[in-house]
């Protein structure tokens, strides 16, 4: 037994699936295929895709509607056969709906992908991201000027930290008395 995709699939690609499938055997060619297919051999039916298609396009073999049994050897036969596979689903329609999933899908890929894109540059440039104590090598923000100051940049104390531009303007603050003690 084995799970298998079916005729929503087409033309909607969430690729939802393909993310939680723990042992990869969901795939499609980019540009070439209309709908993804499950490797019957290597699917351990987890049942985890099952729930993460947001059109509902795959079943339990044996839980499929009876007008979607045919893709059972779809799936199969893609394995095998890819351009006989598309052959046969090229006749099939996608279903109402399938454009709006779609479009839906691509904006979530979007966003993810400009969310890891922004992470990724945060970890690159510490001091441009998201400021959090003690990461990145950050110790913390100057007291007076506001830059950050990274570890092995500038001695702080306690919970002031000064950027070496600002040291000296902030040690006088710190330590007035210091400055004026030969004047006495
Ligand atoms: Fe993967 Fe779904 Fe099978 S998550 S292992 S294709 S049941
Ligand atoms: Fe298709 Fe659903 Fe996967 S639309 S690609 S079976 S998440």
């Amino acid at each position: 037994m084995t799970f298998v995709i079916t005729q929503p699939c087409i033309e909607v690609r969430d690729q939802s699936c393909v993310e939680v499938c723990p042992v990869d055997c969901i795939h499609f060619e980019e540009g070439e295929d209309r709908m993804l297919y499950i490797e019957p051999v290597a699917c351990i039916d987890c049942g985890a895709c099952e729930p993460a298609c947001p059109v509902d396009a795959i079943f339990d073999e044996a839980d499929l509607p009876d007008d979607m049994t045919h893709f059972t050897s779809i799936n199969v036969l893609w394995y095998s056969d890819p351009e006989g596979a598309r052959a046969q689903v090229a006749s099939i329609p996608a279903l109402e709906g399938a454009e709006e999933a779609r479009a839906a899908a691509v904006a979530r890929a979007e966003a993810e992908a400009a969310v890891a894109a922004a992470e990724a540059a945060a970890a690159d440039e510490p001091s441009k991201g998201l400021y959090k104590y003690g990461e990145g090598g950050i110790e913390g923000k100057c007291i007076l000027c506001g830059q950050y100051v990274t570890k092995g940049g500038v001695m702080f104390r306690a919970k002031s930290v000064a950027c070496a531009d600002c040291a000296a303007k902030a040690e006088r603050i710190r330590d007035p008395y210091r400055q004026v003690a030969g004047r006495r």
